[in-house]
């Protein structure tokens, strides 16, 4: 075969190739945010079980003073913005004349950050991985102290091991005097944590299977989405909230842009999400390991949640 007629798979192509091919199936959760999964998502953070996102914005709101009286910031950017509708908060304290970077996957997402923030702040948004994101703001940014936030506790949603390494690359991208607003979901009732991943609405199955629709749509492929069903499960060794979606029977699914067929068996899983629950007595040792300096850390009372906001030292 000449290289001209070598298909050029996508990131999101490849990544289903490995991830459907292991042992153990598989796939990043940043594929659940097509332009359907994103207003899922947004969906999501309105559900009554799901307190996560009412708690981070509640202790935004409340403390956007002090979060910006920590530096002299110009530059404000977002690790996965989303929406950004708690980082209003953020903006309106700050004024008009700081710069906003949300850096994220989904365009839909950067465009609703511009269509609702563009008129606190100047919005330019970065459609990039979180780190790819963050090294394109670290050559263009001003002296000035950069505010970087990492809300909603996405942090979480990195496999344990990977947090310090992770935290560390954000650090060597900042400078000493930039500050991280970081979110953590902390460990609570069990089956406060399972219903928040699994409300009885069905939103966030459907939040799931949409990955499923978006390999049909986008990768040709044949996945019947009646024959898989949503599932979360409480992990206590890894403390963790673990999202699957469980084959109902045994069955093979053709995948066009991959000429290939992936076999399941029934019962089979593919593990779509974690989102690992913290403890308020380790957050201190994370800053600590990636090089930052706890300033302070703010927790809800309703909602076990810490928001916490270091200084790269
Ligand atoms: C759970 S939502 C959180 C949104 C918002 N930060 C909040 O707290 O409500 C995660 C967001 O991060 C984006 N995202 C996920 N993985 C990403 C990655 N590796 N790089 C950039 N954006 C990512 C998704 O597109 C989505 O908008």
């Amino acid at each position: 075969m000449g290289i001209a007629s070598v298909p050029v798979l996508s990131a999101f192509a490849r990544d289903v190739a490995e991830g459907l091919s292991a042992s153990v199936k598989k796939l990043s959760p940043q594929y659940l945010y097509d332009d359907l999964g994103s207003a899922l998502f947004e969906a999501i953070t309105l559900l009554p079980e799901y307190g996560l996102t009412r708690a981070d914005e509640r202790l935004i709101a409340r403390h956007a003073r002090a979060i910006i009286d920590a530096g002299d910031f110009e530059t404000i950017c977002e690790l996965g913005s989303g929406s950004g509708r708690k980082t209003r908060h953020i903006l309106e304290a700050a004024g008009r004349d700081a710069v906003y970077h949300p850096i994220d996957v989904s365009d839909a997402a950067l465009a609703t950050c511009k269509r609702e923030l563009g008129t606190l702040a100047r919005v330019e948004a970065v459609h990039a991985d979180w780190v790819d994101g963050l090294r394109t703001i670290r050559r263009k940014r001003s002296e000035a102290p950069l505010l970087l936030l990492f809300l909603g506790s996405s942090i979480g949603n990195l496999d344990r091991a990977e947090i310090i390494p992770f935290l560390t690359t954000v650090r060597t991208t900042l400078r000493p005097g930039d500050c991280f607003l970081i979110g953590f979901d902390l460990v609570k009732d069990v089956d406060r944590m399972l219903e928040a991943y699994d409300d009885a609405t069905g939103v966030t199955a459907a939040f799931n299977l949409n990955l499923l629709g978006r390999m049909n749509r986008e990768l040709q492929a044949d996945f019947d989405l009646r024959s898989f069903t949503h599932e979360a499960r409480w992990n206590a060794d890894a403390r963790r909230i673990e999202m699957h979606l469980v084959s109902s029977r045994a069955q093979r699914v053709w995948v066009g842009a991959l000429e290939s067929e992936f076999l399941f068996e029934a019962g089979e899983t593919i593990w779509t999400e974690s989102s690992h629950k913290f403890l308020r007595d380790e957050l201190a040792g994370l800053a600590r390991g990636a090089g930052f300096k706890e300033l302070n850390i703010w927790i809800d009372s309703e909602w076990p949640f810490a928001e916490a906001l270091w200084r790269a030292e």
